[in-house]
Order: structure tokens, then sequence, then C-alpha cells
């Protein structure tokens, strides 16, 4: 059944790299009852606060797209902060949207909950088959155990709680900070500013050889939506574009579209996070969804948005 426009809908994380493109959806498809908190706001890792604002808003629908979320440096350094925080944001906003009688929950996970040597492409049945990659350990337990205590609330409560996993997710408004980038919004980061300076070489981390799958954030946000309104509830399903390139095929595409004459060199001494991360989507696909934006038109998108917004984009967030 089809969320009502007037349906009062709480989307966490409302000004991260996905919960903006979903308020944009959202008010696209028109809905005008949202609620939402920045994390000055409303800090949610702190239960008494969440329970209170549910208490208080009763929204109907939540979206949950805040959490503690860095690329592969940021997840290095701070590994307790990436177990602390999302933990605590996940468990408050799902035990309280059960405790206050939400319609329907949305989890939003990521492919880093996959075992490191999972077999590719990842079926949903492979989670927890296996250690997951240590550079993100942390990361991936919380995303874990957020998929798993929704599926136990469904279980357990008959909450319609509901979790999509999705690779890296690229697009406009993307962090690009030194500390906390992915891979795309580093590079195009690198390869810019190598350009303006004049530099001769771009340095990319890890040998080159990792694969990974990449979907535009519309797209996702697109996904969402569509999910929201179509499942139950109990589900994890895998979000994704169904193909994937290596680090190195996606260096030579962003020096191409950011318009680098340089050179590109790898450093193997650092790390390359997990040999390969693609998702197998035959249920997504089954379900009549599929990613519309390809790689290149992204990239270019991205790109785009990040030169005309510079000073903004690199600030650390
Ligand atoms: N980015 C990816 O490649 C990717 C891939 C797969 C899955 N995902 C998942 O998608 C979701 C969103 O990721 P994203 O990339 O959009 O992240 P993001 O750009 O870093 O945004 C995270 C959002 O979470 C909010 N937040 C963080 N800590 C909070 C706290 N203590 N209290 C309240 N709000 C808090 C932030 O709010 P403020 O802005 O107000 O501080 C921010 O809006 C996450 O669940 C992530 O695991 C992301």
């Amino acid at each position: 059944m089809s969320i009502s426009p007037f349906a009062k809908i709480y989307l966490a994380g409302h000004r991260g790299l996905v919960g903006s493109a979903l308020l944009n959806k959202l008010q696209e498809a028109g809905y005008r009852n949202l609620f939402l908190r920045t994390s000055k706001e409303l800090d949610l890792r702190r239960q008494a606060d969440v329970e209170a604002f549910f208490e208080r808003e009763k929204p109907e629908y939540v979206l949950l797209s805040a959490a503690k979320v860095g690329g592969i440096m940021a997840n290095i350094a701070a590994p307790a902060a990436f177990f602390y925080d999302n933990l605590l944001i996940q468990g408050n906003i799902m035990h309280a949207a059960y405790k206050y009688g939400v319609k329907k929950l949305l989890f939003v996970s990521s492919s880093c909950a996959y075992p490191r040597l999972c077999p590719q492409p990842m079926k949903e049945e492979y989670l927890l088959d296996g250690k997951p990659e240590p550079t993100n350990e942390t990361y991936a337990l919380a995303k874990i155990c957020g998929m798993k205590m929704a599926e136990a609330y469904y279980q357990q409560y008959g909450c319609a709680f509901l979790s999509l996993v999705f690779p890296n997710i690229y697009g406009e408004g993307d962090s690009f900070s030194l500390t906390s980038s992915h891979v795309i919004s580093a590079l195009i980061r690198k390869m810019y500013e190598a350009k303006i300076n004049g530099l001769p070489a771009v340095e990319i981390w890890g040998t080159g050889s990792a694969r990974r799958e990449f979907l535009y954030v519309d797209d996702a946000a697109d996904a969402c939506l569509y999910f929201m309104n179509r499942l139950s509830g109990g589900e994890i399903l895998n979000v994704g574009a169904g193909n994937d390139v290596s680090i190195k095929e996606l260096a030579e595409l962003i020096k191409s579209v950011v318009g680098y004459e340089g050179s590109l060199f790898f450093s193997p001494d650092k790390p390359d996070g997990m040999p390969q991360k693609l998702l197998e989507v035959s249920r997504m696909r089954e379900s009549g969804w599929s990613s519309k934006v390809k790689l290149e038109d992204g990239l270019q998108k991205t790109f785009h948005w990040f030169a005309n917004n510079y000073h903004a984009a690199v600030k650390d967030r």
C-alpha cells in the first residue's frame, strides 16, 4: 500500500548524502508532513531525547539514513566511534519506533556488512557467513546489528521494519573532506586539485585491483521510496547497480571526467579493503526496480557539482 502524501514521515539524517537526496525525492513526490532534525537539534545517540521526540511528534513512517559514515581512513582512525554511534543511533530509533507504533521503518544498510571473502556477487543469504573486512569491521558489525535488529522486531513484535543493502553511493552533496571522503569523492578532489595546481601525478591508495560497485545517490533515494511503498517488513534486500569496476578503471574514468592530464600511480602498501564487493540483485529486479544512472553520467554530475561548490564541498563535516 502506498504511503499517503499526508503521512507523518521522520527522515533521520536529512542533511547527509543519501538523506538530502531522499528529502528531494519525498518533496518531489508531494510529501509535506516531514519531520527533520539535525544532529545538533536531536543527537540520536541519546535515548531519552529520541524517545521524547517520538512521543511528541508520533511519526508514522521512519526513513533511517542517519549514521556515522566514512571512507577507509576514517574507519581505521575511529573504530570505536563507528561502533558506538551506529549501534546507538539505530538502536534508539528502532526501539522508539516500536514503542510509539511507527507503521513502517526503512533501515539504510551497506554492502560493507558482507564477509570480506564473500562469494561474488553477494546474495542476501551470505550475510554472517564469514568475518567482516578488518578495515571497517566495527561499521560492518553495526550494520549487521541494525539489519538483525529490524528483523528481530519484525519477528517478535510484528514491526514492519525493513533493510535495504546498498553498495558505495556517490553524487552531489557527498563529503569531499580529506579525512572522511569515500573513493569517488576523494579521487575527484585529488585530480581536480592536481589539475588546477599543475601537479604531474596523483597517488591512489592500494593496488587498483579491488573491484567496487557504485550507485548514484538519486537512484538510491528512488529505491528507498519505491521499496518503502512496496515491502511489508522483515526483508533484507540488496539494491545495487548490478555491475562493478576496478579502482584502476574508476580512476581512469574520473581522470577523463575531471580533464586531468597528469599520471596516476598506485600505492600497494596502502590497504585495498575487500577484494571485491558486488551485490547480487535478482530479487531487486524481480521486484520491478533497477538503477537508471550510468556510472559515467553520475560521475559527470558529481564532478560538476563539486567544481561549482568547491569551497563548501571540501570543508570537514
Ligand atoms: N555513502 C555511502 O557510500 C553509503 C553506502 C551504503 C550505505 N550507506 C548508508 O546510508 C546511510 C546514509 O549515509 P550517508 O552517506 O548519507 O552519510 P552522511 O552523508 O555522512 O550523513 C549522515 C547523516 O547522519 C546524521 N547523523 C550522524 N550522527 C548523528 C547523530 N549522532 N544524531 C543525529 N544525526 C546524526 C548526520 O546529521 P547532521 O548532518 O545533522 O550532522 C548526517 O545527516 C547510512 O546508514 C550509511 O550506512 C551509505
